[in-house]
């Protein structure tokens, strides 16, 4: 990435499953320097980012980004020329059990960022402040739902969050935008569908089926399993946050989509399909292991994204259509079992049991 040549850039969240994507794309560049900021929740791992961890140019921070005085550190420390901010609570079947850390992750420690972010930018050059960016990373899911004839989100849909994740998202779009207006802090807002790709915690609906599969389990869909979601390989995501970085407008949102709009029973049913010809099962198709639960509560019905604005602005497109990227990433599950096996920690299979233990089987 030519543009952030010479550049620091600081990214929250670089442990997480996009983070470390964004971090894997770019510490490649020697000329890049990374400071990955990381509470490490159990969604942080460092195994995603091992081989940047082995690099000059990546700096790994174990800091929470509620905690004020140690991100002010942080800025002094390395004086970023654009913060990726995408540490964050990011389940909603978490924040439908448990919506505490999603109010303090994604509200305050937003809040807490930008506070930190503008002190430190209030007293750069006047050069070093036009060049200065916050890039803030927020979902598709702050839009709302759309029913199936309904047009794709636009930049300028209205706000309609439905679940406390999605509404905690929300919130600290807000405030960004505050911060923008207000203080004239230099910022950019990206609006993401849902990815899917490497290093995917497996609560999330494809690394949660691919796994299930692989040991045996049922494959919970919610519902009818008709819900649609729009899917990006995460890689494409990582390339559309750093052209958005370089080349976007100061104070714009960009929408980012896959042009993948699938059922949920789809989705699982290709990754049958895969898992069947990729790791053969002997007693028949992973598809006799799909059993329908009880919904999500407040399930959005489908989100679609219109990209025209990137697409057309920045000439973004994805690389990937969803089945290749959805091969490579039944071909990385399969084939990275180290990651998988110590992603399934004690704390997984209690949330195994608090999420799905009491979902009756509707079929
Ligand atoms: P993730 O849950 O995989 O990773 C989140 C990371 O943030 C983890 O490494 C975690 O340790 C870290 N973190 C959490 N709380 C923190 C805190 N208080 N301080 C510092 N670090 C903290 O999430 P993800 O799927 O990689 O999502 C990244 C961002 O992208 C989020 O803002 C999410 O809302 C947004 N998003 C995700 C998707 C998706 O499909 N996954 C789609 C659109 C937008
Ligand atoms: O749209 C962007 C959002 O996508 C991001 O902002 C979120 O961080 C990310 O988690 C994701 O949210 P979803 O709720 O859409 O993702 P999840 O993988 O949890 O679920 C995808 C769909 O699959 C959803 O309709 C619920 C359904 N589902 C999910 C799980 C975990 C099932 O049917 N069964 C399951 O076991």
């Amino acid at each position: 990435m030519r543009a952030f040549h010479d550049k620091t850039i600081m990214i929250t969240g670089g442990a997480g499953f996009i983070g470390s994507a964004v971090v894997r794309y770019l510490v490649g560049d020697a000329r890049c320097r990374i400071v990955n900021v990381d509470k490490l929740t159990y969604a942080g791992n460092l195994d995603s980012i091992a081989e940047a961890r082995g690099r000059d140019n990546h700096h790994f921070e174990q800091v929470d980004i509620g905690d004020q005085d140690a991100l002010t550190r942080l800025f002094e420390k390395y004086r970023p020329d654009i913060v990726m901010h995408l540490a964050a609570e990011s389940h909603v079947d978490r924040s439908i059990h448990g919506p505490a850390d999603f109010i303090a992750t994604n509200i305050v420690g937003t809040y807490t960022l930008l506070e930190a972010a503008r002190r430190y930018w209030q007293d750069l050059s006047e050069h070093e402040r036009d060049r200065f960016r916050l890039q803030h990373e927020s979902t598709d899911e702050v839009y709302g739902d759309l029913q199936a004839d309904e047009p794709a989100f636009t930049e300028a849909t209205a706000y309609a969050p439905s679940s406390p994740y999605s509404a905690s998202k929300a919130s600290s779009d807000h405030l960004v935008r505050a911060w923008h207006r207000t203080y004239g802090l230099p910022v950019l807002i990206t609006n993401c569908s849902n990815n899917y790709g490497p290093c995917q915690f497996p609560e999330k609906l494809i690394p949660l089926m691919i796994l299930n599969a692989l040991e045996n389990r049922k494959l919970p869909v919610y519902g009818s399993g008709d819900n649609v979601r729009d899917w990006l390989y995460v890689e494409d995501h990582a390339k559309a946050l750093c052209t958005i970085a370089a080349h976007g407008k100061v104070g714009r949102t960009y929408n980012i989509g896959g042009r993948s709009e699938r059922t949920n029973l789809d989705v699982v049913q290709s990754l049958c399909g895969l898992l069947d010809r990729l790791s053969p099962r002997p007693s028949g198709s992973y598809a006799t292991l799909i059993e329908f639960v009880s919904d999500r509560p407040g399930h959005d019905k489908r989100y679609a994204i219109d990209d025209t604005r990137l697409s057309s602005e920045l000439g973004w497109a994805p690389e990937e259509t969803f089945e290749s990227g959805l091969e490579k990433t039944v071909r990385w599950y399969l084939d990275n079992e180290t990651w998988v096996n110590r992603v399934r920690s004690g704390e997984y299979r209690e949330w195994l049991a608090v999420n799905y233990d009491q979902r009756s089987a509707t079929e």
